[in-house]
């Protein structure tokens, strides 16, 4: 409801003597498709005009007049209600119709005009393989960034790695050692950790390791050359495995995204001065902090006796840096709950440091992903964070890989099918994980559990992938190109008229994730279309595709078509791959 919406409330105006903005505001949806299409309640009316509410929906009704052919094909009184009805060739134009003929620009919008936003997401801490709980962020971040560009924004897309601090010591510790017996180790994400678990073992029986691993991160703070370059060997690896695991999810970092805290530390002297200038430095047990308890809210760390670095300090410079940048109209911060204080902590700081455009950095928080019982003796993975309380995000998308082939294999009908298998697995398989990041709104917490991210059935991804593969084939069989006007009138099906509507809800659905940063909306959408067109698909004894009439067959095709697009842009924007056979 949009465009027909606001269609609505301007032929009302005249009659009620209210603006077409606010009768705007109260229109709403009837219950069922039968009563009408777009609703207008008369009760705020009954005061002034002295009438009960559903003598004044009858005389409304009776007034309106509508032209053949328009949008609406007439209105109807239900009970307090004036209800518009839809006319459902015209509806099919503005909605199937476009789409056909303009794919391209279906599911775009300019409503964000060219305006700019710094969106940074993932931003794992390195060396060592991502977790499967980074999948949030990541798959937040990545459908918010193509939500934002349909909407007609500037993206600017960072992640801010955590690349810095006295991990990287420990890990030259152990890697030193070992470099003793075996010159030419090999580095990659695994070795890494191994490398973090052999020091924290070997910390445990000697105490001295933990000086040491202090003083290889002051050398690294120092520029010492051969700290830096084993640095640089860590991150070269930690950033080429991401890129690998990126890829399959379909999130594409530019190469220059990569800004984590090691760029911010050399740019932080300046924040610190800026501080000091507005006079928001004070000594605290021998530590430098904002103070921020009129503002309800403990001192914001900037930096500890010893000198070192704070998080919270890299995090005021790469805010700067982003503005000064990108001059962003938005800036949003795609990271976990738990950093909700810290997120406040730094805004409000930038605030106080005279910074108008803090008021338009935003923390976009999401739940956490909890590991039920059990959920870890399944795994290889060996875990990470000195206990091993982790799952891997390659391992679960290998198994949902899997399981996918299996799948796919036992109902495969096609040669196409079969031939193509190991890229339809892992459409699949990494579909179902993806799909799942999107199946409750982003502020709840899920529970993690194999059987659900590895579903196929359901409201899933796969579900969705399978709907498009069938309407894809339903297209292939019927093998002509579609005339680009339709007879629309031709299909006459009661449930037509809801695919037609829902395709006009499909603007609405971007137009809300883009509000409330909530990509959850578009799944939601997407499974509430197929759910539509299953309504007209299954119902055999009364509706074929494919009938004697080729006009009519025509006109019922480009519905398909047009479903089959709005599908295939929605799973692009969650990042799922859209496969024509399946
Ligand atoms: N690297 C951090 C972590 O893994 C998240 C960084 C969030 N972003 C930020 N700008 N502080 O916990």
């Amino acid at each position: 409801m949009t465009w027909y919406k606001r269609l609505a409330a301007e032929t009302l105006a005249p009659l009620v003597d209210l603006d077409a903005d606010s009768i705007e505001a109260q229109l709403v949806k009837p219950p069922k498709p039968e009563m009408g299409d777009v609703g207008f309640p008369c009760f705020s009316l009954a005061k002034s005009l002295k009438k009960a509410p559903p003598a004044i929906a009858a005389d409304i009704a009776g007034k309106i007049e509508f032209p053949e052919g328009g949008v609406f094909s007439g209105a109807l009184a239900a009970g307090p209600y004036v209800n518009f009805v839809l006319n459902t060739p015209y509806l099919a134009e503005k909605t199937a119709g476009l789409a056909i003929q303009n794919p391209e620009s279906w599911g775009r919008a300019l409503a964000g005009d060219g305006k700019t936003m710094v969106i940074e997401y993932s931003s794992p801490n390195i060396a060592k393989p991502l977790g499967v709980h980074h999948i949030r962020s990541t798959m937040l971040g990545a459908a918010l960034a193509r939500i934002y560009r349909a909407r007609g924004w500037k993206v600017v897309e960072m992640n801010f790695l955590g690349d810095w601090g006295t991990t990287f010591g420990q890990l030259m510790v152990s890697y030193k050692q070992k470099e003793r017996d075996n010159p030419d180790q090999p580095v990659d994400v695994h070795s890494l950790l191994q490398l973090y678990v052999q020091f924290h073992n070997d910390a445990e029986s000697d105490a001295s390791l933990a000086g040491e691993a202090r003083n290889w991160f002051r050398k690294l703070e120092d520029g010492d050359p051969e700290a830096t370059r084993l640095w640089k060997i860590f991150r070269d690896e930690s950033v080429k495995d991401l890129q690998k695991l990126y890829t399959r999810m379909n999130v594409h970092f530019p190469e220059d995204a990569f800004k984590g805290e090691a760029f911010f530390t050399k740019r932080m002297d300046a924040t610190i001065d800026r501080l000091r200038e507005k006079n928001l430095l004070q000594e605290s047990q021998g530590a430098q902090v904002v103070d921020l308890e009129r503002f309800g809210m403990p001192p914001l760390l900037v930096f500890k006796s010893d000198g070192a670095s704070l998080y919270a300090t890299r995090d005021l410079a790469s805010a700067e840096y982003r503005h000064d940048m990108y001059n962003f109209d938005k800036s949003l911060y795609i990271v976990a709950n738990q950093q909700e204080l810290h997120f406040r902590q730094v805004f409000k700081t930038l605030e106080l440091m005279g910074y108008d455009w803090a008021t338009r950095c935003e923390h976009v928080k999401f739940g956490m992903l909890a590991f039920g019982p059990g959920v870890f003796g399944e795994t290889a993975a060996t875990g990470a964070t000195r206990k091993g309380r982790v799952i891997f995000l390659e391992d679960v998308l290998d198994r949902a890989v899997e399981k996918a082939r299996e799948l796919i294999l036992e109902n495969a009908r096609s040669e196409e099918v079969t031939a193509n298998i190991d890229a339809l697995s892992e459409q699949v398989g990494v579909g179902a994980v993806v799909f799942s990041e999107f199946s409750q709104r982003r502020q709840k917490d899920v529970s993690f559990t194999w059987d659900k991210v590895l579903s196929l059935h359901g409201d899933s991804g796969p579900y969705l992938q399978y709907t498009h593969a069938r309407l894809s084939s339903m297209l292939r069989k019927y093998g002509r190109a579609l005339p680009s006007a339709l007879p629309w009138e031709r299909i006459t099906h009661p449930v037509a008229k809801d695919i037609f509507v829902k395709l006009s809800e499909y603007q609405d659905a971007l137009a809300a994730a883009e509000r409330e940063n909530e990509p959850s909306l578009v799944a939601t959408y997407l499974l509430e279309l197929a759910a539509v067109f299953n309504r007209i698909y299954t119902d055999k004894e009364n509706f074929r595709f494919i009938t004697d009439d080729e006009e009519t067959t025509a006109a019922r095709m480009g519905m398909v078509e047009a479903v089959r697009l709005t599908l295939a842009h929605g799973l692009e924007i969650l990042g799922l791959a859209a496969p024509e056979a399946m």
